[in-house]
C-alpha cells in the first residue's frame, strides 16, 4: 500500500557518512509514492555523487543557491513552495546549527526559511558530539521553531564508538514522513509530565529526578496525529511542543486540580508525571533553619492522579499510565494496571543512569491482553510508536 501517495518530497543531503545510505532513503520514498527531488550540500557531495541521487530521483540535483540556469527551470522559492515535506537527512550537528539560527547562505539553508512544508531533521553524527550542550539546545530551538527530529537511533557508528547518533534508518524515516495527521483527528487528550515539587518551606521542596521529556514528546506526537492534546506539566525546562495547550503546577495537589478542570469530555488520559507520592504533612511559613538535632519530618500521601482519572464519573475511553521501576518490571506494571484499571501501561527500568533526563529509553508496553516491547530509542521516536499503539484502541471519530 501506498503511504506517500502524491506527497512532493525535499531530500536535502548534508555532509555525514550517513549520507551514502540516501539512494536507499529516495528509492523507499519512490516505493511509498511520493516524487521527490533532492538537495545537497557541498559538504554531502563529499560523501556521495549527486550524479547516483539523480539516476535514483529522476531530477536534476540542485546544490547552489545562485546558479542560474537552475533558477531559470526551478528555482529555490519554486522549490521551497513546491514542496509538502523537507526532509534534511543526514542532518549533521552543522546543518543543526545552522537550521536552528536561521541560515541563509547555502540553497538547503535558504529553502528551509522559504518553505512552507513539514521540516523533518534526521540527526546522524558521533555520539558525544550528539550528547554535547550545543547540539542538544540546538535541536530544543528547532522543535521549538516548530521542526520534527526524527531519530537519532542507537547502535555502532562509523567512528567505531556505541551510542546514541546513528542515523534512524531509510523504512523508518518514509514510516514517520507517512500521512498520520488525521489518526487521532476529533479526540482529545489529557497528559500529565514531569516532577511534581512538594514545598516543605518557602525555598525547599521534595522532587525527583524526571526532566518532563517523554511526557512532552508524548504530547507532540499526539498533536502530530491530529489530537487536541492538553499538556498538564510539573517544574520542567522544555519548550511546548506546537499545537498544544500547556498548564503549568508545582505539586501534585496542584496537577491533581489542574487534569480534573479538563477531564470532563476527554477522550484519552496519559499520566506521564513523575508525581511525588508524599507530601510534607505542614509547610513551614519560613525557612527551616539549621540544628545540631535530627530532623524529623512527617510525610502525607498525595492523592494518586491516574487512579483518581480512572474512576472518574467522566472517566475518558483511554486512560494510559507509565511505570517506573528499578526491578520486577513486567510484574510490577502487570499489578500497576490491574490496581488502576488501566487501559494501558508504559514501564521502563529506571536508575543507573537510565530514563530519567536521558534523550532515549525503551519501554514495555502492557494491555490486559497484549504486551509491545519498544526497544531502545530516541523519546520522540517512542513517543511516535506509543501514538500508534493508542490509535488502535481509540474508538474512531471519523474526520
Ligand atoms: N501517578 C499519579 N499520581 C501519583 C502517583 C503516580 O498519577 N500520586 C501515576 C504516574 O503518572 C504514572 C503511574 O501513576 O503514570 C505510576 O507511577 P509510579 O510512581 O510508577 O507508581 P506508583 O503508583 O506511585 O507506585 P510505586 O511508587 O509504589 O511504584
Amino acid at each position: 500500500m501506498t503511504t506517500l501517495a502524491d506527497k512532493k518530497v525535499l531530500l536535502g543531503i548534508t555532509g555525514g557518512i550517513a549520507a551514502y545510505k540516501t539512494p536507499e532513503l529516495v528509492r523507499r520514498l519512490r516505493d511509498a509514492g511520493a516524487q521527490v527531488r533532492v538537495v545537497m550540500t557541498p559538504a554531502a557531495q563529499a560523501f556521495i555523487a549527486p550524479l547516483t541521487l539523480q539516476a535514483v530521483s529522476g531530477h536534476r540535483v540542485h546544490s547552489e543557491l545562485l546558479d542560474a540556469e537552475a533558477e531559470a527551470g526551478m528555482g529555490h522559492i519554486e522549490l521551497a513552495r513546491w514542496a509538502d515535506e523537507l526532509v534534511i537527512a543526514p542532518a549533521t550537528a552543522h546543518a543543526i546549527a545552522r537550521l536552528a539560527h536561521g541560515f541563509a547562505d547555502d540553497l538547503l539553508a535558504t529553502l528551509a526559511l522559504a518553505t512552507e512544508a513539514r521540516i523533518s531533521v534526521v540527526p546522524a553524527m558521533n555520539r558525544v558530539m550528539w550528547a554535547s550542550r550545543p547540539v542538544t539546545e540546538n535541536c530544543q530551538r528547532l522543535e521549538a521553531l516548530g521542526m520534527r527530529l526524527l531519530g537519532p537511533a542507537s547502535g555502532e557508528q562509523a567512528c567505531g564508538e556505541v551510542g546514541a547518533g546513528r542515523m534512524i534508518e531509510p523504512d523508518q524515516i518514509v514510516a514517520a514522513l507517512s500521512d498520520k495527521t488525521d489518526l487521532l483527528a476529533g479526540h482529545r487528550f489529557v497528559v500529565t509530565a514531569g516532577p511534581t515539587h512538594e514545598a516543605l518551606d518557602p525555598v525547599r521542596f521534595l522532587g525527583n529526578r524526571s526532566s518532563g521529556r517523554m511526557g512532552f514528546c508524548l504530547a507532540a506526537a499526539l498533536a502530530e496525529a491530529g489530537a487536541r492534546v492538553d499538556l498538564v506539566a510539573g517544574p520542567v525546562n522544555l519548550a511546548t511542543p506546537p499545537g498544544v495547550s500547556r498548564c503549568d503546577v508545582q505539586s501534585a495537589r496542584e496537577m491533581l486540580a489542574a487534569v480534573m478542570a479538563r477531564i470532563e469530555g476527554a477522550d484519552g488520559f496519559v499520566g506521564v508525571a513523575a508525581v511525588a507520592d508524599y507530601r510534607p504533612e505542614s509547610v513551614a511559613d519560613h525557612k527551616i533553619k539549621k540544628s545540631d538535632e535530627a530532623l524529623a519530618m512527617r510525610l502525607v500521601p498525595n492523592p494518586d492522579i491516574l487512579a483518581e482519572v480512572s474512576k472518574h464519573p467522566a472517566r475518558p475511553s483511554l486512560v494510559m499510565g507509565f511505570a517506573a521501576e528499578t526491578r520486577d518490571l513486567a510484574e510490577a506494571a502487570r499489578q500497576k494496571l490491574a490496581r488502576k484499571q488501566l487501559d494501558l501501561i508504559a514501564a521502563n527500568l529506571v536508575g543507573d543512569g537510565l530514563a530519567f533526563d536521558c534523550k532515549e529509553n525503551a519501554l514495555e508496553v502492557f494491555s490486559t491482553e497484549r504486551h509491545w516491547s519498544l526497544p531502545q530509542q530516541a523519546k520522540s521516536m517512542l513517543a511516535r510508536a506509543l501514538v500508534d499503539i493508542i490509535a488502535e484502541r481509540m474508538p474512531s471519530k471519523g474526520g
